[in-house]
């Protein structure tokens, strides 16, 4: 199966002249790691979601690599124009040469405040608008303690079931345009992983949950998220269940975002 690995830049990096120096770096690395695609059956799709300000200069840049550019957002509001200060589209995202966006990250529900509602607009404008999705799940660290784990998780993935309630015609497209990334609130940005055995059983919840939601969702795409770094990534990428990972702080590096997605590279051969 392929492998994906994605980079999450957040609010980063801070101007175009340090956008350039990664993606130069970048660049360098990705050829290495094309080579090591082109010398075995490896697999690993990549994906970097830049700041929406750097969007159009890195998706231009990345245009001539096999490696594709995604938003970290889209406006729930429209999916294409409207009186929304401060909003972009799923069509601008599109036009700023965008294929994916990341929809749901925790950063978005905590300080935005997103619902399952407001979730559910997103998910159907960029979708709609011919964006795949990466959708961001997973629980807090008291939903960690409390052992809710996969309580919080089916709440999440309500959306999916509403999104497929009311785009039947869609179901069929989703493993090819919809990614789901567990990340666990807790792991982010902390240096705190989970078990890879206790990734590997909320992924295959995350699994069997989907499938049940329709036969065609058996074959969806689920990415682990949350300090992925050079030194763990092997041990998630050796993992049947884990496909892929969304990576933040490790990301805004080219030689750990290479390690990464080489060790998720040679894991899928
Ligand atoms: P991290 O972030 O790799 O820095 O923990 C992951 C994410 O937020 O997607």
């Amino acid at each position: 199966m392929q492998a994906w690995v994605i980079g999450n830049w957040k609010q980063n990096p801070a101007t175009s002249d340090d956008v350039d120096v990664l993606l130069n770096d970048l660049c360098a690395a990705i050829s290495d790691i094309e080579q090591v695609s082109k010398d075995s059956s490896a697999r690993c799709q990549l994906m970097i979601a830049p700041s929406l300000v750097h969007l159009a200069a890195v998706s231009s840049r990345l245009k001539a690599t096999s490696v594709l550019c995604a938003g970290q957002d889209v406006s729930a509001h429209s999916a294409s124009t409207g009186a929304y200060t401060g909003e972009c589209s799923a069509q601008q995202v599109v036009d700023a040469g965008a294929t994916w966006t990341i929809l749901g990250h925790s950063e978005r529900r905590q300080y935005h405040q997103e619902s399952n509602d407001t979730l559910l607009q997103k998910m159907t404008h960029a979708l709609t608008q011919g964006l795949g999705v990466v959708f961001c799940i997973g629980e807090t660290q008291a939903q960690y303690d409390g052992n809710q784990t996969l309580t919080v998780i089916d709440n999440q993935l309500a959306v999916v079931k509403a999104f497929i309630a009311e785009q039947p015609e869609l179901i069929d497209s989703l493993p090819t345009c919809l990614i789901i990334a567990y990340e666990p609130v807790w792991a982010i940005g902390t240096g705190k992983v989970p078990t890879v055995t206790e990734v590997s059983a909320t992924h295959q919840h995350i699994k069997q949950t989907l499938a049940g939601f329709a036969d065609s969702l058996s074959t969806m795409t689920v990415l682990y998220g949350g300090s992925v770094n050079a030194n763990n990534a092997n041990s998630f990428a050796a993992d049947p269940m884990i496909d892929g990972a969304l990576v933040g702080g490790a990301s805004l590096k080219a030689d750990s975002f290479l390690t990464i997605a080489t060790a998720f590279s040679q894991a899928s051969i």
